[in-house]
């Protein structure tokens, strides 16, 4: 459910575009995050958890989803294989993150033209520029020692629009919405 705030105000919702891989993909960077976390402490994020952010939106009022739909729906990159297969860190060490040493075109064209659209609609979007990162351990005690990670294969066929909700177990994330990537796509 929305939270609805004080009486009275509109109702808001944290949202984000992102890729979200499919369960086979997700248990394969899980299985790298352990590795991480063995070397490096920290908290391990959960499985149903694990993304890709192409856009973060933050607290936005549920009137303009639609807006965010239609911003969507402008979007016509293919699909593409993105391949994960380095690590780092970041905020004094205290992010883990998986990435691509090489990001596949169609994926930069992906988070170019939404942020474009949304902007076009008058969504403020942080201006740093799109750095692909998967992010997979908090609070960690130390960076990696290698940048090198064993190469995952991340079959990217669509994205989707997530809100961020506090659950008794941190945070749980709920599609509001999905497109599929590429030229044939239904919209
Ligand atoms: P992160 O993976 O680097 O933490 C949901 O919070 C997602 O949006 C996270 O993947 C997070 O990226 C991303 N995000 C980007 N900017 C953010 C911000 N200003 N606050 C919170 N999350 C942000």
């Amino acid at each position: 459910m929305p939270d609805a705030g004080a009486a009275g105000a509109a109702p808001h919702l944290r949202v984000f575009f992102a890729l979200w891989p499919d369960a086979p993909t997700a248990s394969c960077l899980h299985r790298e995050a352990r590795q991480l976390q063995g070397a490096c402490g920290g908290r391990l994020m959960r499985q149903d958890t694990i993304h890709l952010t192409l856009a973060f939106l933050g607290d936005t009022p549920v009137s303009h989803l639609p807006i965010l739909a239609e911003a969507a729906a402008q979007v016509h990159a293919p699909p593409c294989m993105l391949v994960l297969d380095r690590c780092g860190s970041w905020h004094g060490n205290r992010v883990l993150w998986l990435g691509p040493s090489s990001p596949p075109e169609p994926l930069g064209l992906l988070a170019g033209q939404l942020g474009s659209a949304l902007r076009e609609r008058g969504v403020a979007l942080e201006r740093r520029p799109f750095a692909p990162h998967v992010t997979v351990v908090r609070n960690a005690l130390h960076a990696p020692t290698t940048e090198q990670v064993a190469a995952i294969t991340w079959d990217v066929s669509a994205f989707v629009l997530v809100a961020s909700e506090r659950g008794l177990d941190g945070a749980r994330y709920r599609e509001l919405g999905r497109w599929p990537l590429g030229e044939d796509a239904a919209r």
